[in-house]
């Protein structure tokens, strides 16, 4: 029944339309007859109008319509209106790198993940805009963990699923999947998918972006009260705690029972500069890290290109939000378990006698010190920098 109707509404809309691209036509028509006639004693430099207003193509099923603009120059020969190399510029500040040349009031310079419709009215597609986007990066084979998990995400959610072992057709056989985007890449590592798909400006719809793993236990979490919990504390940056196991490395993500949240713990000595630096405070894991738009913003820019596992990046979390010990926390209300299952770790090469996994691992250290460094080396280089503008403003 329901098929029906949409069906008998969408055979009334067509003729509609037909009827609306007759009148438009002819409009048209009249327009460009009108504008022919008046043509030579208007003064304007420029003006467009359509070549040819409509060109369509018709088939069995559908209406394309082609406008092909073009822009015709006036016969006025002495206008000084304006030069054409002026009239390209537009300098407005504000306007978005490489979009100097735009009036800003066409710049869209934000984008974000809801789907659109192929027809109908373009202000009508929407009926519902997410406000928070969770992402896991999946293997086919943790898709029946990844469907437990999705449930306790509310309708609230975009959901994003970055592919690393090609099979992204398969995952249809749950229903939301086909609600969900997908974007698969072969061995390609959870923050390498943030970098390239999670761009500020195109996730800047949503409050909160949550950026997980796969091996994930969700059992004892509901997102909805998890960002209730988070928004009441004051938390830019974020993770459920973690239920005891083997899979907990760091003291301060473990769960504590007795709390809504916590923002510090002790850890073993010497592992903390002060009670609160990381990893005593200002610290979560990067395994399922939930960040505000305004802190998610901050971090994008710090991953590097060439740095895939992001080992290090937690350590650092801390310079996008300020204080650090205060914005950064973990939800113990809302809890997860972290279930250890070997995934991209296991998908190195074996080289000079070391298995896939080592070869992974060593990658990973690899990468944390060079993270390191690099952070040392920019901080050097910017002090170095403010300390010689300093000392020459003050000698001017
Ligand atoms: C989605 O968000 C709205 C507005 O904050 C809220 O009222 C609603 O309860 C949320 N949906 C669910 C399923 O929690």
């Amino acid at each position: 029944m329901a098929n029906l109707g949409i069906l008998g509404r969408s055979v009334l809309r067509k003729s509609n339309e037909s009827v609306r691209l007759t009148i438009i036509i002819f409009i048209g028509m009249i327009f460009g007859f009108l504008l022919g006639i008046s043509f030579s004693s208007v003064t304007i430099t420029k003006l467009r109008i359509p070549s040819s207003i409509f060109s369509y193509i018709t088939d069995k099923n559908s209406v394309i319509y082609n406008h092909q603009w073009t822009t015709v120059r006036s016969q006025n020969k002495d206008s000084s209106f304006l030069k054409p190399s002026e009239a390209s510029k537009i300098h407005v500040p504000t306007n978005p790198r490489g979009a100097e040349r735009l009036p800003p009031g066409i710049v869209s310079s934000e984008s974000d993940f809801f789907l659109r419709r192929l027809w109908g009215e373009p202000s009508e597609d929407l009926l519902k805009k997410q406000k928070y986007l969770i992402t896991f990066t999946v293997g086919y084979d943790q898709r029946y963990n990844i469907d437990a998990a999705v449930k306790k995400f509310s309708d609230n959610f975009t959901i994003l699923l970055f592919h690393y072992d090609g099979r992204v057709s398969e995952w249809d056989e749950f229903e939301w999947s086909k609600h969900a985007i997908h974007v698969s890449a072969r061995k390609q590592t959870k923050w390498w998918f943030a970098k390239r798909f999670l761009h500020p400006d195109i996730v800047a719809p949503y409050e909160y972006i949550f950026i997980w793993d796969e091996d994930l236990g969700l059992d004892h979490f509901n997102a909805e009260e998890y960002i209730r919990l988070v928004k009441k504390h004051g938390l830019e940056i974020s993770q459920p705690g973690l239920e005891p196991n083997n899979g907990l490395t760091w003291k301060m993500t473990e769960r504590r029972p007795d709390r809504e949240v916590h923002k510090e713990t002790v850890d073993k000595p010497g592992w903390c500069k002060d009670p609160h630096s990381p990893p005593c405070a200002g610290f979560v894991e990067i395994m399922a890290t939930v960040f505000s738009r305004g802190a998610w913003r901050c971090a994008w820019h710090m991953i590097q290109n060439d740095l895939v596992h992001g080992w290090g990046l937690d350590f650092a979390l801390g310079k996008c939000v300020e204080p650090p010990h205060e914005k950064i926390g973990v939800v113990d209300a809302q809890w997860i378990i972290h279930q250890v299952v070997p995934s991209l770790g296991n998908q190195g090469q074996a080289e000079n006698g070391k298995a896939p996994w080592e070869g992974v691992r060593e990658r990973c250290k690899k990468e944390w010190t060079m993270f390191q460094d690099r952070m040392e080396a920019a901080e050097a280089a910017y002090e170095e920098k403010s300390w010689t503008a300093s000392r020459s403003s003050a000698q001017s």
